[in-house]
């Protein structure tokens, strides 16, 4: 495949930065998206230039550390997917690709493609999490959870924490992922002694890092590459409601 690539080019946080195009050629049909991007950085090195920052980790879409605007879609072209998953034959012969990083206030630009996500990390630190007594591990039937229950919360817990909610939102509202990890901790017993600090705390700090309402577009869940569903941030809302009262 032959391509021309368009891809966002900034030295720092504080420089203005631009769109450079670039032709690739003998792309295989087969590289994921992350291995063309592998492929153009070789190509520069040799040309003694300076590499394309992107973030990368896993590439198996688990730790959400890919995080590109392809053709102005969060992720790419196609549902439930993250950059690192997506190969070459989703996009044609000749083709003209766009990719930039994620745009939004909280996530500012550190270098090309990588965003500095660390509002996320603060959110989480602020109450994603459950206080830990030690002793032994408890007996893993001592704790009766219904199925419906578990499953929900599983699903909740398949947020990789990309932030592709927030850039595909018109609002940088980052309701769907804050949503995702108080479902997660809300709907299992062992989350409800910090409940109602948790909810509470995480939507301050959601505030405190600038991060926009919501209102209700769903550009979030149609862009989530784990299909994080709406209706957690409905559950957040009642959570927020019930901390208010309780
Ligand atoms: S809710 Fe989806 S899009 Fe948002 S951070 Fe989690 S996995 Fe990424
Ligand atoms: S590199 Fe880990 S999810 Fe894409």
């Amino acid at each position: 495949m032959r391509l021309t690539l368009k891809i966002w080019r900034q030295k720092n946080r504080t420089s203005r930065g631009q769109l450079v195009t670039y032709q690739l050629t003998d792309v295989s049909p087969d590289m994921s998206f992350l291995e063309m991007l592998d492929m153009l950085n070789q190509d520069l090195a040799h040309k003694g230039e300076d590499a394309i920052a992107f973030d990368h980790d896993c590439r198996e879409g688990i730790c959400g550390s890919c995080s590109l605007y392809i053709n102005g879609r969060a992720h790419g072209p196609l549902r439930g997917v993250a950059t690192c998953q997506l190969h070459m034959r989703s996009f044609e012969d000749g083709d003209e690709i766009t990719v930039e990083p994620w745009r939004a206030k909280p996530f500012p630009v550190i270098k090309d493609l990588v965003v500095d996500r660390t509002a996320f990390d603060r959110i989480l630190q602020a109450g994603g999490f459950v206080s830990v007594k030690t002793g032994g591990a408890p007996d893993a039937n001592a704790i009766p959870i219904p199925k419906a229950a578990a499953e929900e919360a599983m699903d909740a817990a398949a947020c990789i924490g990309c932030g592709a909610c927030v850039a595909a939102c018109k609002n940088a509202s980052a309701m769907l992922f804050v949503s995702a990890k108080v479902s997660q901790l809300a709907l299992l017993p062992q989350g409800h002694a910090e409940r109602k600090a948790r909810v509470e705390a995480m939507i301050a700090q959601m505030d405190a890092e600038g991060f926009g309402g919501c209102s209700n577009t769903y550009a979030c869940e149609a862009e989530c590459p784990k299909q994080i569903s709406v209706a957690h941030i409905a559950r957040l809302n009642r959570e927020y409601l019930r901390a208010q009262v309780v």
